[in-house]
């Protein structure tokens, strides 16, 4: 397929090295940049056949069967209605909206317009995240209980990610709406979210937004999501997860500690990796970045859902719930209170409840805990079913 790209900055570069790598068929054949000389760089950069800085003239091309936007976040609206009007297919980037509402009229023009959505949530493609929910499905940890995803880094790298007006906020519109959605992941997309407790603030620097921010997503069936994202954070982009089950764990460390060690005095002044800080000392650099990141996972899935007629893994639907969680968490943040998640749109199970914590140990016991000890004894800590005592019982060796 053919894409006309919008945007030249950051991601489009990221998503251009992505798609036009390794043989891969699907190629970008226009970029769109308001300022022309940047759309002329990037062509002749990824050896593109056009380029130009009229919006609806890349989108409407004839050659153009799927359009990617990789504008900021207040563009992401204006876009997604050029490519409804055109009926061209469209991914976009994350996050869909700056709020739900307008993640919501976007879901909408797609839908009325029939035109394929992808929302390109890459960090929900990485090898290690997709093979972690293969093994949460295979019930490799059992229930989900308690999930836990980390984005920090030292902050964003142009001004309209600073700007809350164009950007929708600051920490949690960034980097949030990928810890919430690898949250949804684990514990099952189709499980609704129903209320975010949340603490932001500012803590460092001089912008309307929160540059650093805390928050718990309780879902209907028990499970709790936490993310943890910040503006703030020294020493380059920490991006982990943590996934507690009732029969396991799993622990994901995507950039800082990837098992890939240099040291350098620095000489080479050389790119390490996303917002690595410095180039000297001991660095951690990433294999392939973009890999590790999910893109190129992520745009097989979007062009395979393309041909297929099927849905993509992380849909416009997925980012109108990032939106409506998010909400919920600024609203949060400011009440100080449990706030509950606006969820007009809701296609996943209703009527959730926690399962039940009572495990049966013989006819008389609930079992609340075994142990080996090591001495060896193993000890077995019940429940009375008559009385509520709690009583241990040791076998020893
Ligand atoms: N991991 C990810 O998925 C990821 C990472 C980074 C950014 N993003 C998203 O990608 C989008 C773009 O971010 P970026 O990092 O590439 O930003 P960027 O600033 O590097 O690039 C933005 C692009 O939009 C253009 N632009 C800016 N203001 C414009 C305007 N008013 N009119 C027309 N064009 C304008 C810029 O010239 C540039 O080409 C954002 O929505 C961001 O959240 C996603």
């Amino acid at each position: 397929m053919k894409i006309a790209m919008l945007g030249s900055g950051f991601i489009a570069r990221f998503y251009a090295t992505s798609l036009h790598a390794q043989r891969r068929k699907d190629f970008i054949y226009t970029v769109y940049s308001r300022n022309i000389d940047k759309a002329k760089r990037f062509a002749e950069d990824y050896h593109l056949q056009h380029f130009t800085d009229n919006m609806e003239e890349a989108i409407n091309h004839p050659e153009v069967d799927v359009v990617l936007i990789s504008l900021p976040n207040h563009l992401h609206e204006i876009a997604v209605s050029a490519c409804a009007k055109a009926k061209k297919h469209v991914l976009c980037t994350k996050p869909l909206g700056r709020t739900a509402a307008e993640a919501e009229r976007m879901l909408h023009l797609v839908e009325d317009a029939g035109i394929f959505a992808g929302y390109l949530e890459d960090l929900c493609y990485t090898p290690k995240f997709l093979k972690s929910v293969a093994s949460i499905q295979q019930g490799s940890i059992g229930r989900v209980l308690w999930t836990k995803s980390r984005e920090a880094h030292p902050g964003p790298h142009s001004d309209w990610f600073w700007d809350k007006e164009k950007s929708g906020g600051g920490a949690i519109i960034d980097l949030a709406c990928h810890c919430v959605e690898i949250s949804r992941n684990f514990i099952g997309k189709d499980i609704k979210p129903i209320e975010v407790m949340c603490w932001a603030d500012t803590q460092v620097h001089p912008i309307e937004a929160e540059d650093h921010a805390i928050g718990l997503v309780k879902f209907e069936n028990g499970a709790i999501g936490q993310f943890e994202v910040s503006w703030t954070f020294r020493g380059g982009m920490d991006l982990r997860d943590e996934v507690v089950g009732t029969e396991g764990s799993i622990w994901l460390n995507s950039f800082l500690r990837t098992g890939f060690e240099v040291f350098s005095t620095g000489k080479g002044a050389g790119y390490v990796a996303e917002k690595a800080e410095v180039n000297n000392g001991w660095l951690f650099p990433v294999g392939d970045e973009a890999h590790e990141l999910g893109y190129p996972n992520m745009f097989t899935d979007m062009f395979d859902a393309i041909e297929n007629h099927r849905e993509p893994q992380e849909t416009f639907y997925d980012g109108y719930v990032v939106n409506a969680i998010l909400d919920a968490a600024f609203v949060s943040a400011k009440s100080k209170q449990w706030e509950t998640v606006q969820l007009p749109i809701w296609r996943g199970l209703t009527g959730q409840t926690k399962p039940s914590v009572y495990k049966e140990y013989d006819n008389d016991h609930w079992l609340v805990k075994e142990e080996l000890l090591p001495n060896g004894d193993k000890k077995v800590i019940l429940k009375k079913k008559t009385t509520g005592d709690i009583v241990e019982v040791s076998t020893l060796v």
